[in-house]
């Protein structure tokens, strides 16, 4: 007997990786670190182990105009990918963490936004990737010496400076110890459709005749 099998990846969970190239990323990231050091000094005592962040106004501020265009592009294309960009994104909040030689960063994901990201501004030999957990209840896991995106319960984004990452913001993910020399530092930044309760949140169906 003959058989056609087709598979059919139903929900799947994207995760968009952004490169500036090169030559590009090498000033843009040292003038963002020049204005996150303006932020940041003089450091505040925090325990061995923790990062830290700035305030979450980045975009609201003119040092981070081109950052946040870059934010507003990439979203957008990211939006069309999904063909959800009839919905304008806004940034709800953006922030830098700094990572120092041993912190991390616990498990979580970003409630209240449909969008988050990452940007690498500057990354140790032997910085920490970023790791996503699986959101799918698979409690069955065969060990088969080599994982595949249907198999793993994890998956890693190299964190690599000039670049940005961005991932629903639903998806579980959190940045092992920082086992470089040097601080880790990062941009993040949560998107939120503008007037969501005004545009996609209404019901989109009618009521039928006789129905009030
Ligand atoms: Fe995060």
């Amino acid at each position: 007997m003959k058989v056609k099998q087709q598979v059919r990846e139903h929900f799947p969970t994207p995760v968009w990786v952004l490169d500036i190239a090169s030559s590009d990323a090498a000033p843009f990231n040292a003038k963002l670190k020049d204005e996150i050091e303006k932020i940041i000094s003089p450091r505040p005592k925090v325990p061995s182990g923790s990062n830290w962040q700035t305030p979450h106004d980045l975009h609201t501020r003119p040092a981070f105009a081109e950052f946040t265009q870059l934010v507003e592009i990439s979203a957008r294309s990211v939006a069309q990918y999904l063909n959800v960009d009839r919905y304008p994104l806004m940034i709800t909040g953006c922030w830098a963490n700094i990572n120092p030689p041993h912190a991390y960063h616990p498990t979580h994901n970003h409630p209240n936004n449909y969008l988050s990201g990452v940007y690498y501004v500057a990354v140790p030999d032997g910085g920490p990737e970023l790791i996503f957990q699986d959101p799918r209840p698979s409690l069955i896991m065969p060990w088969t010496g080599k994982l595949n995106p249907f198999t793993a319960n994890a998956a890693a984004e190299q964190a690599v400076p000039g670049r940005m990452v961005i991932f629903p913001s639903w998806l579980r993910h959190h940045v092992p110890s920082n086992e470089g020399k040097s601080e880790r530092i990062s941009i993040s930044f949560n998107l939120m459709f503008t007037n969501f309760a005004e545009t996609a949140a209404k019901p989109r169906w009618k009521a039928s005749a006789g129905e009030k």
